[in-house]
């Protein structure tokens, strides 16, 4: 006998296999069969307006720890440097609903409301019962993408000073479903699923994306040589969807290959965007950041249908929370990707460069990167360079 178990994902059907006692967890889009993304419809275009005021309002989740002092740095330089929206800043603190632990009603709104956020770290407490917030944020704004670009800073020494990798993870099933089941003692099961729908979703934002950068190279990265069906429908979906691109050129890679390739030379990879399977997104993506000096520096994207919220890869670091000693460059750069998203680029080009002035300068950087600036000289130093 089978016994089953889910982890707290919405919109989950529980099926009974036909002739079998077995019965699978599957999320309700696995179920459905005819779909398909107009190929000209823009995934994820942004939807946000300008008030009467003419600024957007941009929800803005500080977070934990260091949240709130790097989340300062990012007003600050705001403020400096006119760029033309408003922080709706909510506390998502988890409250008890119906029995359920959930993200407050106004938190939600909010990020409804403005189709944009900016979030700080948020601490997990170790142990059973809790979920992870950041992945109930995930599931709760189904944001399938999580797009982490990773460029070499001047100034800041690492065994390679050319990188600049772009990688897109599929976020919201693959390995990371949560169906998970134990067979008998001492023998359980995991179940990788991918569906049609989030494959062609995340593909095709991967070839847009890559459009938008002026990339013109898209990689899948994969292992179907082994996960035939599995990685194999992944693969074919994106061999179809290339066709809809006619002026990119796609081509895959396997999984091993582009790990070993990568840490030998990561140079090839800056012409590409790379994306895969959430699994392997999630490893090589952190492998990445490895190359450029480690999370510290390294921003991300995680882009829905509907909204989509920014975040450095860091987490609370509770160790120097409120010491004044954070560096709050990963927050600032994801600022300047959802700048991007929104459309405002001549603000994010003018932030970005500051900031890469600042750090190629290297006289008030941040503890973590060997200076000796505490958070808001570095700040006052990106605002002075403005
Ligand atoms: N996206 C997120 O919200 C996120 C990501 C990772 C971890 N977390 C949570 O954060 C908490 C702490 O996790 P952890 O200690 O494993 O990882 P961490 O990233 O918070 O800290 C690891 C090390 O890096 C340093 N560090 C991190 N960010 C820094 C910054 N901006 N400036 C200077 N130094 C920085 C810390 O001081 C620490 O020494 C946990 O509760 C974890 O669940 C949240």
């Amino acid at each position: 006998m089978l016994a089953c178990r889910s982890f707290a994902a919405p919109a989950r059907q529980c099926l009974r296999l036909a002739g079998s006692k077995q019965q699978l967890w599957i999320p309700a889009l696995a179920q459905s069969r005819s779909y398909a993304i107009p190929t000209s419809e823009k995934v994820a275009k942004f939807k946000g307006q300008k008030g009467n005021d003419g600024k957007y309002t941009v929800t803005l989740i500080e977070g934990d720890g260091i949240g709130p002092e790097i989340s300062q740095s990012v007003k600050d330089i705001y403020t400096a440097a006119g760029v033309p929206i408003k922080w709706e800043s909510v506390d998502v603190t988890p409250r008890l609903k119906d029995g359920k632990t959930v993200i407050p009603d106004e938190a939600i709104d909010s990020v409804t409301r403005n189709f944009v956020a900016l979030k700080g770290p948020l601490a997990t407490p170790v142990g059973k019962g809790h979920v992870s917030l950041n992945l109930t944020l995930r599931r709760t704004f189904n944001l399938f993408a999580n797009v982490r670009p990773c460029k070499s800073i001047a100034g800041y020494k690492t065994p390679y000073d050319n990188v600049d990798t772009v990688l897109i993870r599929e976020n919201t099933e693959g390995e990371y479903s949560g169906i998970e089941h134990v067979v008998v003692d001492g023998v359980v099961q995991s179940i990788k699923l991918i569906t049609r729908e989030a494959s062609e979703r995340v593909l095709r934002f991967a070839f847009q994306h890559a459009q938008e950068i002026g990339r013109n190279k898209v990689r899948a990265v994969h292992k179907a040589t082994i996960m035939k069906m599995s990685d194999g429908l992944f693969l074919n979906i994106a061999r179809e969807i290339a066709k809809d691109f006619p002026n990119v050129e796609f081509d895959a890679e396997l999984l091993d290959n582009t790990c070993l390739k990568m840490v030998t030379d990561p140079v090839p990879y800056n012409d590409k965007v790379l994306v895969m399977p959430n699994l392997y997104g999630d490893i090589l993506s952190d492998m990445c950041a490895g190359l450029i000096g480690g999370l510290g520096l390294t921003p991300s994207g995680n882009i829905g249908s509907e909204c989509s919220i920014f975040e450095a890869v860091h987490g609370s670091a509770p160790d120097i929370a409120g010491k004044g000693l954070a560096n709050p460059t990963a927050l600032l750069l994801s600022s300047i990707m959802m700048l991007q998203h929104m459309g405002l680029t001549d603000y994010a080009d003018k932030i970005q460069n500051a900031i890469f002035k600042v750090l190629a300068e290297g006289k008030t950087i941040t503890g973590d990167l060997g200076g000796k600036a505490s958070t808001s000289q570095y700040a006052e130093a990106v605002m002075k360079a403005l």
